[in-house]
């Protein structure tokens, strides 16, 4: 994703809103292939005015966005439903309301995991809601890029010998190369056999190109087996008619 066009900080800080304000968009339709009930509690004025910004640089934003989050819901619904002891950690959830709104998570122990300000905002959300903060999830409140993140994961709870899944949903275009790159090195050191990573990533987001070819190479040597790749474009033609060529990706990869 190219980040020149709006200002990165801007991004980085509303982003979570505007994928609950394309969440909340598609949620209010008859047959939405994502339904967030709970999308319509982190709108907000700025959320709603990014994502018109956003439409205007990528026209096709909201159906990228809506069949990556479609492709995650399903790789989720597969491995927990085969799976029954594993941990889910979404590293920048953001808004992410899997843990409430899919049946399959229904009591996981489960790791939210993004910047300390995001967290607090979204715990004081949702216990100004009605339905409260699920006790099956653990917030914690830190920055992914860091020396020591695995360690202070440990600390909450996470049991690196227990199966898990790694949820990154638009999480790494906001990160440098070189952290992403750590990322990957310590989940790849970490993860018990059978855990499962699930990213999402353009062409430019790792610093090589040209990809997927490279990706699967590259997660080889992190410890990960691509299962699968799927360009993002082939989703929206599947879900929405329309086609794009744009490079970006969705991918499943396990423990090696
Ligand atoms: C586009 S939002 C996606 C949120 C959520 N995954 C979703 O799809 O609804 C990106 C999220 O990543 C978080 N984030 C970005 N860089 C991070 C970092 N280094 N550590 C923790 N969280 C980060 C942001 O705060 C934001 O909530």
């Amino acid at each position: 994703m190219d980040h020149n066009t709006l200002d990165h900080d801007r991004q980085i800080r509303c982003s979570a809103d505007v994928v609950s304000e394309i969440r909340y968009l598609e949620s209010k339709k008859n047959n939405p292939i994502v339904n967030d009930p709970y999308a319509c509690l982190f709108i907000s004025p700025e959320g709603g005015s990014m994502l018109k910004e956003a439409l205007l640089q990528w026209p096709f934003f909201a159906e990228y966005l809506l069949s990556r989050e479609k492709y995650f819901d399903d790789a989720l619904n597969r491995y927990f439903q085969n799976t029954q002891e594993a941990q889910l950690v979404i590293l920048g959830s953001g808004n992410d309301m899997r843990a409430e709104r899919l049946l399959c998570l229904k009591g996981k122990k489960i790791f939210e995991v993004d910047f300390p300000d995001t967290i607090s905002l979204k715990k004081e959300v949702l216990q100004n809601a009605s339905q409260g903060l699920p006790d099956r999830v653990t917030y914690v409140g830190t920055d992914v890029s860091q020396d020591g993140f695995i360690d202070v994961l440990v600390q909450t709870g996470f049991n690196p010998n227990e199966k898990s899944v790694f949820l990154l949903q638009g999480l790494i275009y906001y990160m440098e190369p070189k952290g992403v790159d750590a990322l990957f090195t310590g989940l790849g050191k970490i993860l018990s056999q059978g855990s499962l990573l699930l990213v999402d990533y353009t062409s430019k987001d790792l610093g090589q190109e040209p990809y997927p070819e490279n990706m699967k190479e590259y997660m080889l040597e992190k410890g990960f087996n691509v299962i699968e790749q799927v360009l993002l474009g082939t989703l929206t033609d599947k879900y929405f008619g329309k086609p794009h060529k744009e490079q970006w990706w969705v991918t499943e990869a396990e423990q090696a």
